[in-house]
Order: C-alpha cells, then structure tokens, then sequence
C-alpha cells in the first residue's frame, strides 16, 4: 500500500511537459498501457464519449503540427493521440446502459430519468459535456506516460475544425478536443513544478 501511494506521488510529481523528444517511437506494449489507462476512465452516466486517434506517421505528426501552431514538440514526437469528444451519445445510450450488469428496473429508471436530460441537449451542450469526460481521459493518459518514464504534453493550442477536416470527423457525431504527444524525453532532468499554495486553493466548509 505504501509503495503504491509513493509510486502514485511519484507519477504525479515527474509528469511535466516535455517539449523535446528524441527520435525514437514508443513501443506498442508501451503505447497499449497508455490506451488502456484512458480506456479505464470514469464517464458521467458511463457514456465514454471519447476516441482516441494514434498517429504515429511522421509525414502526418508535421501535418499535425501544422494544424497546432507549428509546434516543434508536435512534429518532432514519438506518437500524437488525438482525442475527440463524441455527441452521438443520445444513440447509444440505452444499448450501453442494457449491457451493464444491472436489474432490467434500475437499467429502465436510468432511462427515464436521464433520457429527457440527454434529449434536450443541444450540439454545443453535448460538445461541452462530452469533452468535460475526455478530460478524464485526458489526465489518465498522461500520468500513464509518467508512470512508463515517458515525457509528454497536453496540446490545446491548434485549430480544432481544420483538425476535424484532417480527420474527416462527422462533426455533428464527433470533434476533437484536446491531443496528447508522447515521446521518450531528451533530457531527465524535472523542472522544478510552479503552483499555487494549498492554502489558496483548498477550502475546508
Ligand atoms: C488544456 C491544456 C492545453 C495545453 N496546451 C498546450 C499547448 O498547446 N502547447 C504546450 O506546449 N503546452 C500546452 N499545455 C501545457 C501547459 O502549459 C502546462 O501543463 C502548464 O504550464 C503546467 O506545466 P507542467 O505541465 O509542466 O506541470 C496545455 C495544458 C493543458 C492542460
């Protein structure tokens, strides 16, 4: 238990944003913990409205990063995951719900109750709430990283509908929200974390 709590702090203190990469690819047993993390994550209702898009093609990481404000770190990584926030939730939502190990009463109350909430969401409403669970997902797949030794860096900054065309995405279905590049770090050395004090930002009721 101890090891485990140490290893976790471990994972959360030597994560960073690496923004120079070597010139080697991640190995698949590697790049497969990584997936499986973001797989695991929690979702409101379980509706996991995300994907995840590999891209290991170096020809496609400068494409990319050309999308991404020519950001070095994008071209010049091991593997860029994309991950998009699905809308088309409304469409799966009962067959998901009927294949959880739940009683046929309380699969047919969750219907009721939260048919009508996802209803009556429009396609920017789905957008916000599908990317609010991808963020989950998000952090997983980084601490993942760290946990391998790996560097990698969350990447906001690029033109989320010329990536939407990149990926011939359905837009009304599926946009992309945030890509996380992955690459063994150039150097080892951590930088020394910035962050507000606890006292500013924990508050006991
Ligand atoms: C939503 C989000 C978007 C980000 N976008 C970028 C980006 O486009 N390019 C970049 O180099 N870093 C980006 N970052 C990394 C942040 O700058 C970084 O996490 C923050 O400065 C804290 O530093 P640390 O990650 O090294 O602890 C982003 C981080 C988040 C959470």
């Amino acid at each position: 238990m101890e090891s485990t709590k140490q290893a976790f702090q471990q994972i959360l203190q030597e994560r960073y944003s690496c923004r120079e990469f070597k010139d080697s690819p991640i190995p698949k047993e590697s790049l497969d913990y990584i997936l499986e993390a973001g797989r695991l994550s929690p979702s409101s209702l379980g509706l996991e409205p995300w994907r995840f898009y590999v891209v290991e093609d170096k020809a496609k990481k400068l494409e990319i990063s050309k999308i991404a404000n020519n950001q070095n770190h994008v071209a010049n990584c091991g593997v860029i995951l994309i991950l998009t926030a699905r809308l088309d939730f409304g469409e799966y939502f009962i067959d998901k719900l009927k294949a959880r190990n739940m009683p046929q009463e309380e699969i047919n109350q969750r219907i009721t109750l939260y048919k009508p909430f996802i209803d009556a969401m429009d396609e920017e409403q789905k957008l916000h709430y599908a990317r609010e669970q991808v963020f989950l997902a998000l952090g997983n797949l980084a601490n993942a990283v760290s946990a391998l030794g790996l560097g990698s860096c969350i990447i906001g900054g690029f033109d989320s509908n010329k990536l939407d065309t990149y990926l011939n995405l359905n837009i009304h279905k599926e946009r992309t929200a945030i890509l996380l590049v992955i690459g063994e770090k150039m150097q080892n050395q951590i930088p020394k974390k910035s962050r507000n004090p606890k006292e500013e930002i924990v508050k006991f009721l």
